[in-house]
């Protein structure tokens, strides 16, 4: 504090110091005195001040002689003049105390007065008065105000000072404001720091009522005269957002079809909002909604369009409940119900849904039983969803509804695999929109074998024929059985019937192969012993329980001449000797013997021709070709020799030909006691003596003979009524050389069923013929019969007939030659 007040001593000191050494320096004379006036701002030019010259006391002469002056600052304007003629002080220069001062209180203005001669300097101090020549003035002639209508009464609003470049009380001193029904002004502040008011709010808006208003401020200063300045408050009532938004309708109810394309309005709400701007911008949105029906639906926030964006399925969902609200901008809602109910559209078609199949069903299956179950749907309603079901009509099903939408596919005729092993049955669902829609699916049942069918032969009996003296293992035939059933109901084995002919098993002849049905020769056949043989065959699948069948199979053993002819007469030669007596008198043609000769074949190869091979005289005799009598060909004479020996031979028509041959000695004489040798006949044929005795034994014997002979045909002429033949001759056929064992076991076929020998006996009668006929085998069997089995030859070599059967009569008769 001390250090400050010696420097302001000193700067005094200073400043004093280089006052006086300027005045020394320019020789003035210190001035007298300080000249102070106050004058009023704003006077005009030539305005008298005061007068210097009375001031200083100076006469106005002086100062004129002095020069007197008024000296201003470097570049500071000069604002008084002296009038050097009166002393006086005038205004030079309209002087605005605002402007040279602004808003200080004291404005005084410093000239000089330089006098010279001596040179005076005086100080001019001129205070400027201020005059109320400003009104007050408002920054902004308009203020706005945004008031909410909500603000609440006692609500101040700072308004703008008005400003007064004047100062004092000729600033601001006042405001006053429009006569208005809401506010009213409460000034604040003084004078000095300046006066502002404040707009109060008296009564609350109402934006509704009066959306803006302007008032006039007025600003008054303190001056005489009062200027005022005024300012127009504008006042917008803001909105307070006292309205909500409200729905046109608070539930909107609409219908929408499903299926709707995207993009569909299904309705357009609107909310209006009395408020203003944003607070009366609605906005709207789902406020409640589910998230499938948020997938479904969109809202458009500004039109209140609500569009489809989803797929609309009525069968996921029927209806649906949206709570959208709509929003100001202060966040002011309110509420209103969007139900949207779906109507159904026929898109779905009907749903077949195969609960149960019997598959495969079994071909035995009774008509009306139930195969398969069938469930039908739609998700559509009403008509909609009504079905109807049916499958195509060649098939041997049908469908009975069941319950609701039960079907159930039965069958309506028996089921046969072997005619049809599946099915394809197409169940087609329709239902009952419009268009309808529908849609089918295909079964496919199988037909499951039963045992149901038995083999059946090609045919039901069935013919071989086989050549004897086959190989044993021969295939003679096959038969073929067909099952149409499935795998072992239709896989076919064969067998025989077990069966006996004559006596022996089938099997031991006969043997089917059981896969192939291929029937072999167990052994080699003999025609001559039996001639066809009839075996039932028996196929048989391989079910459970096996159906079988049968059928005949004839086997027909066919003839190989495999027998030679056998000579019955005569005799072989060695074992016993016979000769035939020739009556000299013995004409041309006369019958002299016959030779019998068998064959055991049949047919061709049974068929015998007679030759004579080689003869004593040939020429003298002559043989039958086929009936083997051997006859006089010539008149016999004196010189012929008496014994006669002819060479035969026999020979059948097989092929190749078997034969036989024989001897055959005859005796030209007509008394046995002229045969001289007989024993020696055959070797010593020229032997007439012996020949002689021979013939002369035999002639008596041969009288011997015939009479006993025409004893007995005369018995079996009576009882024939007729006599057959005549015969002159006698022969005898040793018992010894009948065919042995033919046995004729079926009598059927291409074959003669019996054989018939005949059998010529002859004397030397040359003009009839002993006829002596006979059936070799007369006893045919009948058809199924079997002969017995003789103990020592299974063929059976005796005729006996089975089951009792009555023998016919073999007239069969032989006479004994012997010697
Ligand atoms: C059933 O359909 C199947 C497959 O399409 C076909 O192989 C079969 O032959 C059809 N059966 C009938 C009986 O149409
Ligand atoms: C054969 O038929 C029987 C009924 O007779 C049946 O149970 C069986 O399944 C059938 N076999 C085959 C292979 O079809
Ligand atoms: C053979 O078939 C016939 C008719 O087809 C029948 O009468 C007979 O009983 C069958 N025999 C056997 C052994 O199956």
């Amino acid at each position: 504090m001390a250090l400050s007040s010696a420097r302001a001593e000193f700067r005094a000191f200073l400043s004093v110091l280089s006052a006086v050494s300027l005045a020394l320096l320019l020789t003035p004379r210190p001035a007298r005195g300080d000249l102070s006036y106050t004058v009023q701002e704003e006077k005009k030019e030539r305005f008298v001040i005061g007068n210097v010259a009375k001031d200083l006391g100076l006469s106005p002469q002086v100062l004129s002689s002095r020069r007197a002056r008024i000296d201003t600052e470097e570049g500071s304007a000069r604002y008084v003049d002296v009038n050097v003629n009166t002393g006086d002080l005038v205004v030079a220069k309209t002087m605005d105390r605002e402007k040279l001062c602004g808003s200080r209180l004291n404005c005084i203005l410093n000239h000089e007065l330089v006098l010279e001669n001596p040179l005076e300097l005086h100080r001019v101090s001129l205070t400027i008065e201020d005059v109320n020549d400003n009104a007050p003035k408002f920054l902004n002639e308009i203020i706005t105000f945004e008031i909410h209508e909500s603000a609440s009464k006692g609500q101040r609003y700072r308004l703008d000072e008005a400003h007064d470049s004047d100062i004092g009380q000729n600033g601001v001193n006042g405001y006053s404001l429009e006569k208005n029904h809401h506010f009213i002004l409460s000034v604040h502040g003084n004078t000095e720091r300046g006066k502002y008011a404040e707009l109060v709010l008296d009564k609350e808006l109402d934006r509704e009522e009066q959306k803006e208003m302007d008032l006039v401020l007025t600003a008054v200063d303190g001056g005489t005269p009062q200027r005022s300045g005024t300012a127009v408050i504008h006042i917008t009532v803001l909105d307070a957002n006292d309205n909500v938004p409200v729905f046109t309708q608070s539930v909107y109810k609409v219908s929408l079809a499903e299926n709707a394309p995207l993009g569909t309005e299904v309705v357009t709400v609107r909310a209006t909002d009395a408020d203003e701007g944003a607070n009366g911008a609605v906005s709207y949105e789902f406020s409640r909604i589910s998230d499938h029906a948020a997938q479904l639906f969109s809202v458009d926030k500004v039109t209140g369009q609500i569009k489809v964006r989803g797929d609309i399925d009525y069968e996921e969902e029927k209806y649906y409940e949206i709570k959208v609200q709509a929003k100001d901008g202060s966040g002011s809602a309110s509420i209103a119900d969007i139900i949207i109910d779906i109507t159904d559209i026929n898109d779905n078609a009907p749903k077949i849904i195969l609960k149960s199949l019997k598959d495969p069903v079994p071909e035995d299956t009774v008509v009306g039983a139930e195969v398969a179950i069938i469930n039908v749907q739609d998700k559509d309603s009403g008509e909609n969803r009504q079905i109807r079901c049916s499958i195509q009509n060649n098939v041997p099903f049908k469908l009975n509804p069941s319950i609701k939408n039960y079907f159930s596919l039965v069958t309506t005729s028996p089921l046969d695999r072997e005619k049809e092993s599946d099915y394809n049955i197409t169940i087609t669902a329709t239902d009952g929109g419009s268009p309808p829609l529908s849609s089918s699916m295909t079964i496919h049942l199988s037909v499951s074998d039963v045992n149901d069918n038995p083999p059946v032969f090609d045919e039901q009996s069935y013919s071989a024929y086989v050549a004897e003296n086959n190989k044993a293992g021969t295939s003679i035939c096959s038969v073929t059985a067909r099952d149409p059933d499935w795998r072992q109901n239709g896989t076919v084995l064969y067998s025989l019937l077990p069966s006996e002919v004559n006596g022996v098993p089938v099997s031991s002849f006969l043997s089917i192969n059981a896969d192939t049905g291929v029937i072999h020769a167990v052994r080699s056949f003999d025609y001559e012993q039996f001639r066809s043989l009839k075996v039932q065959v028996v196929s048989r699948d391989n079910g459970s329980p096996p159906l079988s069948s049968n059928a005949t199979v004839s086997v027909f053993i066919t003839d190989e001449n495999d027998n030679s002819p056998q000579i019955l007469y005569p005799a072989p030669e060695g074992k016993s000797l016979m000769t035939e007596m020739v009556p000299k008198a013995a004409l041309s043609g006369s019958l002299v013997s016959k030779v019998i000769a068998v064959d055991a074949d049949s047919g061709q190869n049974a068929w015998l021709s007679y030759r004579i091979v080689k003869s004593t005289d040939p020429g003298l005799f002559s043989m039958g070709v086929h009936s083997g009598e051997i006859r006089v060909q010539r008149d016999i004479s004196e010189s012929d020799s008496m014994k006669q020996n002819l060479v035969i031979s026999v020979r059948d028509n097989g092929q190749p030909p078997l034969s036989a041959t024989c001897s055959v000695y005859l005796l030209i004489s007509d008394n046995l006691a002229e045969v001289p040798e007989l024993k020696d006949m055959t070797y010593e044929e020229k032997s007439s003596k012996l020949t002689s005795y021979l013939i002369i034994a035999l002639v008596s014997v041969s009288t011997f003979f015939l009479t006993f002979i025409i004893l007995i045909l005369a018995v079996r002429f009576c009882r024939r009524r007729k006599p057959r033949l005549l015969f002159d001759g006698a022969v005898a056929i040793p018992s010894a050389y009948l065919p042995p064992n033919y046995a004729e076991v079926e009598g059927a076929g291409t074959l003669r069923s019996s054989y018939n020998y005949d059998a010529y006996l002859t004397t030397g009668s040359h003009t009839s013929d002993f006829k002596f006929i006979r059936s070799y085998n007369d006893s045919t069997l009948p058809a199924g019969g079997t002969l017995r089995k003789s103990p020592d030859d299974p063929f059976g070599s005796s005729f006996n007939e089975a089951h009792g059967e009555e023998v016919r009569e073999t007239s069969f008769c032989f006479s004994f030659f012997s010697l």
